[in-house]
């Protein structure tokens, strides 16, 4: 996790401390965005097969949306006095989870391990609304409407791999590659 000094000065009504605990929480839901939308492009650009048309234009919006989530991150990251990091280097250097493992494979192999990457989103913007919540409602505010999208374009992924009886085909996958293989055996490629 990305650790930022107390900054000089913060938003009124904010200690600085406090402001400093904002920032760390932002600074790394800014490399979880920007990793998303750099991911969501690369599984645009890869996807193959009968859904590929489908699959390829859902993304695109997913990418802007994204996109503009990570600006006003940063954006809020430097309104409350911090240094928003968007270099690919400090995205790398600080991030605590591995980079999209899935190369050219057909759309509902990437779409199983999407899947996967927003279980992984959601659940650390939810614990970051939680920790900020506490000390700034602005903040959490930010984070809530981010979630409330996220959470939607997880069910536009999910609802690719849903089966009639309502069972997702790639439940309990741990890794992106056997979310990939579960999702495809169960619709039968
Ligand atoms: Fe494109």
């Amino acid at each position: 996790m990305a650790t930022s000094t107390t900054p000089h000065y913060t938003v009124p009504g904010v200690s600085t401390h406090d402001g400093g605990r904002i920032i760390d929480v932002l600074s790394t839901r800014l490399h979880a965005l920007n990793d998303l939308s750099l991911t969501l492009k690369h599984i645009h650009w890869n996807v193959v097969g009968p859904h590929f048309i489908a699959v390829h234009e859902m993304l695109d919006p997913q990418v802007d949306r994204v996109r503009a989530m990570a600006d006003d991150t940063a954006e809020r990251i430097s309104a409350l006095g911090g240094v928003p990091h968007g270099t690919p280097g400090a995205l790398v250097a600080e991030r605590s989870w591995d980079d999209y493992s899935v190369g050219r494979a057909d759309a509902i192999a990437h779409l199983g391990a999407l899947d996967l990457v927003y279980t992984g989103i959601v659940e650390a913007h939810r614990a970051a609304v939680a920790e900020v919540g506490k000390i700034d409602p602005v903040t959490e505010d930010l984070l809530i409407e981010q979630l409330r999208a996220l959470e939607q374009f997880q069910w536009f992924v999910r609802a690719h791999l849903e089966n009639s009886g309502g069972s997702l085909s790639q439940a309990g996958a741990r890794t992106e590659h056997e979310a990939a293989r579960s999702a495809r055996q169960d619709t039968g490629r």
